[in-house]
Formats: structure tokens, C-alpha cells, sequence
């Protein structure tokens, strides 16, 4: 027997316990390990029960997802033939469920004939998060056992159950108290489905899954979700999956999910997500920050400046049960800011997200006040004044006078040098920034950056702080937008230039939502405020001063008074929520590209994908090279989760290997030539990408 399983005997029950830290994945050792044990259990006269359980922390977390994508995945004994060989025991089985028992790891509890579970255990089927379908039965099973509807709502929702839920729902037999020893338990169970004379396998609750349902349930399901769905695939086939489940037997739904499952595991999609999951664990992962340090303990956060962001701050902190107070510079300002979360809360409230009690508590976490005194003793301080570096700096005067040593101070500048900001202090080891995006409550992703002199000690604290307010947290060093706003200039750049050359707003728009894009960058720009990117570009007039003439239409916009969907007009007309083509921003970039001597013509779909996306991904390339991303994962993270680039394509540079290093440097060539002083000036490829495509590589790495 391998170390991979904890084999023991307890009179006639078999323990079979899984060990493979962290999570008990199972990748085939561990899958032909299982199957050792098993065989050895029912070869075993004396053996009349077995229970299954994980060692450590979960039960199981399900398939290896590093074997995806290669032929281990399916290596014998694949997971699904296994697991039918379970579910066909001559003898009970019980699993034995604490921690997670996800994906994979639910399926083999499933494929028992019996299963026990603690309090805090979670039970999902999360595969579809991935690009995945559950392909080890979970798509035939599950129905059969708590119903089709509520079985196609845990595999396209990807959410866990809680142990309670999973009580009602019938997914386990029996619940054991935390505290109370699992395995003891699953082993009396056990005893007891012996002294009943349990049979091995009992019949489906469900014989029929989707009994009581419409007969356009699965129809209209699709249906309602078309929108959420577009474009992707395992959704799409996961519900075909649970579908079969309902029209035939056991065996031949089985046979379908199979043949599904290799088609989503095969597919772009899914290689994109998995490259996701990882790209999310080892961004955690940084050089010069051992995972063994101490961290500081962050009880008590302070805010400055109660406006958009700060308010969104704060209601980020409060919603993971940690006290904040908020500093304003005057009372009308922090009472507005103080209305407004309320009324942020009342509306989660109406939605029926949160409860009023919910509301009321998180709100008792949230103190005003205009005293820095107040703020004195607090572990942490996240400025998020105006964005004006004479204001920020004196902000940290003052918090380097008031606060006690320790406190870590962070800034949510979008754009300032950090290090600037630092260097007023005496502390510069304890200065970091914490860029959140807006709305800062909702949104996952959270920029971290390293100043020149910030420790490894506030990184590392910073790092897990995110993790406890269920942000995505990716590191940048200090350059102007970091790793995400700087990536967006040139690919916002090129959006504003081809409406010049020729294409509308919605045609630029158009190409980049139908690539999948959450929003079209001329859309965001409207939503954000056209106002607001007129004055970074004020900001920076210089280091742009050499060409801006693409930022001429939005300048233009910006005179008439035009800030985008807040003043109803921008790049668009707003009539309400809808967005309509502006036939007179149509005619202005026509003037203004008469006065800028720019040539119009009809500007292809193709052209405007490679013009944005390849210079968006030159910027990232380049990004890479100067270390200020450490490596191409966290470019993509930042721009899934932060600028709304489609998961399943993986992000930027993930899309960029897809299409091919030596495409993206042809078309920044082609138009270096093609588009004149203009193309000279900008469509210069990154070092980098042309060492990596002389070298023959194709993934993106500092070379
Ligand atoms: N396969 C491979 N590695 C896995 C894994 C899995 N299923 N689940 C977790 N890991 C690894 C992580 O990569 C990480 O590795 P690292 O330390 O080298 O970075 C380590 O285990 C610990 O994971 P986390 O840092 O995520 O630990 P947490 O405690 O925060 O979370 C968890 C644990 C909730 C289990 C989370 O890791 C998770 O959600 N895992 C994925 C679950 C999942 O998607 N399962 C479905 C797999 S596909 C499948 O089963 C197909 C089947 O239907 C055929
Ligand atoms: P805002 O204008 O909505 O809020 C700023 C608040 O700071 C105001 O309430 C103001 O009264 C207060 N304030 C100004 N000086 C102060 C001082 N000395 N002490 C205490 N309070 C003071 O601005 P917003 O949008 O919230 O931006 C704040 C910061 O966050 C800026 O640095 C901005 O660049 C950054 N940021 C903004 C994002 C956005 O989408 N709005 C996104 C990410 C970062």
C-alpha cells in the first residue's frame, strides 16, 4: 500500500483514508491508490463495511486540476471508472465528509452508498468555474439523488453547500457535530447499516430526476440565462449533461457526461480558467517575502476621505466584520459619505441581499470622525483623498505624526509614485498602496504596491488581509497606473484614434464585447467620466505632449461639457440606462480629423482587435520585462478582475500565447508601417516580445 492512503481496520469496517496534502486532489496516484485500497477491502472476508474520509483538511477537493490537459487526467484508473467501481460495492460504503468535498471529491462521496457529514463541511460541484463539467458521474448522480432542479443549480452555480443544506437537500444522511470525531461516527454508521442489513446501494430518491418539472424546464433555464452565458461553453454543456440525466438510464447518461466532459477538458476555454486558478494562487507568491512570516495584526482600519472610494472602503471592511473609521475634513462631507453607505446597504437590503439587521451591524462597524486622534491607535490607514500628490503627502505628515508605530499606511492613489508619497514619512518600510477598484466594495481585484522601500513584513500582512476581505490581490511596483491603468492607456488610445480614422464608438465597442469584453473601453470611459480622464491627461500633458492628438475627441467632449452617462452625453447619448450612437460625435471626429490631417476610411472589425489588443499586450510584455509584474499571471488577473476581460479567454497574455507571440509582433509591425508617423511613434514592440518570438517561445516569461 502507498503512503498516498491510510489503510486500518476496525473490527468488520475498512478506514480508507485519503492523504495527499494539502487537499487530497486526486490525481492518479492517488486515484490508483484509492482503487488498491478498495479491491483490497472487498477481497477482504472479514471486511463487511468501508468508510472513505480525508486526512487533513478536506475530504477531497476533487480532480487534479494540474492533469487537465494532459493524458494523466485520464490515466488509469480514470476518475470516473473508479468511481463506478465504488458505486457498484458489494459492500456499504460511507463517506465520511469534513472540510471541502468539491468536484471530483463530492463525486466520490456520491458514487458512496451512504454519507455523513460534519457541521462546517462544504459540499460543491465547482467544476463549470473552471470550464469543466463534473465528469465523474456528479451529472448523473446528483439528480438522482436531490432532484434536477437543485442539482442544476449547484453545478451551474459552482457554489458550495453548507452541511445543513446539504441535510435538507438529502445530499447526506446524517450531520455530526463540530467538535465531534468524524471518523467515529462514519464508523458507527457503518455498524449500525450492518446490524439493519443496509443494502450496498440504496435506490435513487429521484428514479425520475425531472418529475414535477415543466417540460421547457431546461429551455427556459438556458434561456434566462443566455446573456451570463454568451460565449462560453460549460454551462451550455452542463446543462445538456444534467438533461440526459433525466431522458435514460444510469449507464447511458453516464456514457453522454462522459463524451461532454472531454469535450469542455479539451477545450481553450477551459486550459484559460485552469491557467486562471493557478495564475490566482501564485500571484500570492512573492520574491522576497517568506510564507513564513509574521504577520501584523489588522483589527482596526482607518479611511481618510469618506468620497467614492473611501465610502466603498470602508463598506469593504465592514462587510468582513473589521471596525473602521472613517476621517473626513468636514462634517457635511463625512455625513454624506456616511449616508451614502447607508443607502448603498438599504439598496442590498431592498435586493434582498442583506437583512436589516445585517445592515444595521455593519453600519455599527462604521465610525465617523474628523479627529486624527481618533485614529491614533488603528492598525492600518487607507488614504483615499483627492488624487493630488501635494494633498496626499501632507495627509501622511500628519499620519506619520498621529499613528502608532507598526500602523501600516496605505494609499489608493490610482496614479502617484508611492515612493513619493513614502519619502514625507518616517516610515517608508511601512507605506505601501492599496489600489481598490470601484465600486471598491464590489470589485475583486485589489493592485498592491511595493514601494521601493516597503517591508516584506507589510506586503505579506496586506496579502492575507485581502484574502480575509475576499479580494483578489495581485502586486505591481510603482510606475504610473501600475500594472492595470498603464496597460490601459495604449489600448484606450487606440480605441479614441481609430474613431478618428473612421470607426465609430459602437463599431470600436462593438468588436471588443463580442470578444467578450465586460464593456467596450469607449463605454467605460463614459461611465467613468469623461471628465475624469481629462484630467489625468492634464496631469501628464507632458509625458504625452509628443502626440495627443488622439485624445482630441474626448478633450473636445470634455469642453462641451459632455462627462459621459452622468451627463448623459459622451461618447454615446443616454436616454436612461440605454446607450444610443451619437451622430454628432460622429460628425465632430470628422472635423477633427479634417484639422489633424488624418485620412478617414472604413476601418475593419480585424483591425480594431489587433490595433487594441495587441498594443494592450505589448504594454503588459513590456510591464513584464521592467518587473513591475512579476510574472504574466498576475497581468491577466488584473485585467479579468479589474477591467472586465473575459475569464475564459484567460486574460491578456494568456490570449496573446493563444493567438500566437509571433502574430501579435507581426501586427505591431504591419502597423508601425501601415498607419505612418502615427504608427511610428507608437506601435513599437516590446523587447521582450521580439526576444521571446526570436527564441521560438511561446509562453510569456522574462527571458
Ligand atoms: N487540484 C490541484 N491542486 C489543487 C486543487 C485541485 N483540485 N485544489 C487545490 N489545489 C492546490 C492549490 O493550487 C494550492 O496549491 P499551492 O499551495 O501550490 O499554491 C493548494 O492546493 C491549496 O489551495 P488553496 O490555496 O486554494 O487553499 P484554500 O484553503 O484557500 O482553498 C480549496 C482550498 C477550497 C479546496 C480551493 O483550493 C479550491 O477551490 N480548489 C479547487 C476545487 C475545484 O475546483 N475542484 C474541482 C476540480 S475539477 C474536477 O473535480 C473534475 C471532476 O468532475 C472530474
Ligand atoms: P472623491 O472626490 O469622491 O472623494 C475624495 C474625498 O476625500 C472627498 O470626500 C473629500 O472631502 C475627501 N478629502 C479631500 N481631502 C481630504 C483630506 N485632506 N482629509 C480628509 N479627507 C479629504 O474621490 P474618489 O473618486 O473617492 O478618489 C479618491 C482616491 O481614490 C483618489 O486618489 C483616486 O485617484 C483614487 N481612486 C479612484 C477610483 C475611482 O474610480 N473613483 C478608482 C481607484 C482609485
Amino acid at each position: 500500500m502507498t503512503t498516498l492512503i491510510d489503510y486500518r481496520l476496525d473490527g468488520q469496517v475498512a478506514l480508507i483514508g485519503l492523504d495527499r496534502p494539502p487537499v487530497n486532489a486526486l490525481g492518479q496516484p492517488l486515484r490508483a491508490a484509492l482503487a488498491e485500497a478498495f479491491e483490497q477491502a472487498i477481497g477482504d472476508a472479514q471486511v463487511c463495511a468501508l468508510v472513505i474520509y480525508g486526512q487533513g483538511r478536506a475530504f477531497s477537493a476533487g480532480a487534479d486540476i494540474s492533469e487537465f490537459g494532459s493524458p494523466a487526467a485520464f490515466a488509469t484508473p480514470d476518475l470516473a471508472s473508479l468511481l463506478s467501481r465504488l458505486a457498484d460495492s458489494p459492500k456499504p460504503v460511507v463517506a465520511a465528509i469534513a472540510g471541502v468535498a468539491l468536484g471530483g471529491g463530492l463525486e466520490t462521496a456520491l458514487a458512496c452508498g451512504y454519507r455523513i457529514g460534519t457541521a462546517s463541511a462544504t459540499l460543491g460541484l465547482p467544476e463549470t468555474r473552471i470550464g469543466l463539467l463534473p465528469g465523474a458521474g456528479g451529472t448523473q448522480r446528483l439528480p438522482r439523488l436531490i432532484g434536477a432542479e437543485a442539482a442544476l443549480e449547484m453545478i451551474l452555480s459552482g457554489e458550495s453547500v453548507s452541511a445543513s443544506q446539504a441535510l435538507a437537500l438529502g445530499l447526506i444522511d446524517r450531520l455530526v457535530a463540530d467538535g465531534d470525531d468524524v471518523l467515529a461516527a462514519a464508523t458507527d454508521f457503518a455498524r449500525t447499516l450492518l446490524d439493519e442489513s443496509a443494502p450496498a446501494q440504496r435506490a435513487w430518491r429521484y428514479s425520475d430526476p425531472a418529475q414535477g418539472l415543466p417540460a421547457s424546464f431546461f429551455e427556459d433555464y438556458a434561456a434566462a440565462r443566455s446573456r451570463r452565458w454568451k460565449g462560453q461553453l460549460a454551462p451550455v454543456l452542463a446543462l445538456e449533461a444534467v438533461r440526459a440525466a433525466c431522458a435514460g438510464s444510469l449507464e447511458e447518461g453516464l456514457a453522454r457526461e462522459q463524451v461532454l466532459f472531454k469535450q469542455v477538458e479539451s477545450s481553450a476555454q477551459s486550459a484559460a480558467l485552469r491557467h486562471q486558478f493557478f495564475a490566482q494562487r501564485e500571484a500570492l507568491k512573492i520574491s522576497g517575502v517568506s510564507k513564513d512570516i509574521a504577520l501584523r495584526p489588522v483589527d482596526h482600519v482607518a479611511v481618510i476621505g469618506a468620497g467614492t472610494m473611501g465610502g466603498g472602503i470602508a463598506m469593504n471592511f465592514a462587510n468582513a466584520g473589521i471596525p473602521v473609521t472613517l476621517l473626513e475634513l468636514k462634517g457635511e462631507a463625512l455625513d454624506r459619505g456616511l449616508m451614502h453607505i447607508r443607502k448603498n446597504y438599504e439598496s442590498s437590503v431592498k435586493r434582498g441581499k442583506l437583512t436589516v439587521q445585517q445592515l444595521e451591524a455593519r453600519m455599527a462597524l462604521i465610525t465617523g470622525t474628523l479627529e486624527y486622534a481618533d485614529i491614533a491607535n488603528v492598525d492600518l490607514v487607507i488614504e483615499a483623498v483627492f488624487e493630488s500628490l501635494a494633498i496626499k503627502q501632507s495627509v501622511f505628515c500628519t499620519l506619520d505624526k498621529v499613528c502608532k508605530a507598526g500602523v501600516i499606511l496605505a494609499t489608493n492613489t490610482s496614479t502617484l509614485d508611492v515612493d513619493l508619497i513614502a519619502a514625507v514619512t518616517r516610515r517608508p518600510q511601512d507605506v505601501i498602496g492599496l489600489h481598490f477598484f470601484s465600486p471598491a466594495n464590489i470589485m475583486k481585484l485589489l493592485e498592491v504596491v511595493r514601494g521601493r522601500e516597503t517591508s516584506a513584513q507589510v506586503l505579506a500582512t496586506t496579502l492575507h488581509l485581502a484574502r480575509r476581505t475576499d479580494k483578489i490581490a495581485v502586486v505591481s511596483g510603482v510606475c504610473f497606473g501600475f500594472i492595470g491603468n498603464r496597460m490601459l492607456e495604449p489600448y484606450a488610445r487606440e480605441a479614441h484614434r481609430l474613431v478618428l480614422e473612421g470607426a465609430t464608438p459602437a463599431q470600436v465597442d462593438g468588436v471588443l464585447t463580442e470578444l467578450g469584453l465586460a464593456m467596450g473601453v469607449l463605454s467605460m470611459y463614459d461611465l467613468a467620466g469623461i471628465d475624469v480622464g481629462y484630467l489625468v491627461r492634464e496631469s501628464r500633458r507632458e509625458a504625452i505632449a509628443h502626440d495627443a492628438s488622439y485624445f482630441k475627441l474626448a478633450d473636445e467632449l470634455y469642453a462641451h461639457g459632455h462627462y459621459g452617462q452622468k451627463t448623459g452625453r459622451g461618447f454615446y447619448r443616454y436616454e436612461g440606462r440605454e446607450r444610443i450612437e451619437d451622430y454628432e460625435v460622429v460628425a465632430c471626429s470628422e472635423v477633427l480629423a479634417n484639422e489633424l490631417g488624418i485620412a478617414r476610411r472604413v476601418i475593419s472589425n480585424d483591425e480594431i482587435h489587433d490595433r487594441c489588443l495587441f498594443m494592450l499586450i505589448n504594454e503588459g510584455v513590456q510591464l513584464l520585462d521592467e518587473g513591475i509584474a512579476e510574472r504574466s499571471g498576475d497581468i491577466d488577473l488584473v485585467w479579468i478582475n479589474g477591467y472586465g476581460f473575459p475569464a475564459w479567454l484567460g486574460g491578456p497574455m494568456h490570449y496573446a500565447e493563444q493567438m500566437g507571440l509571433s502574430r501579435v509582433l507581426a501586427g505591431i509591425e504591419h502597423y508601425r508601417e501601415q498607419l505612418g508617423d502615427y504608427g511610428q511613434m507608437w506601435f513599437q514592440a516590446a523587447p521582450l516580445l521580439q526576444r521571446l518570438v526570436a527564441a521560438h517561445q511561446t509562453r510569456i516569461q522574462r527571458l
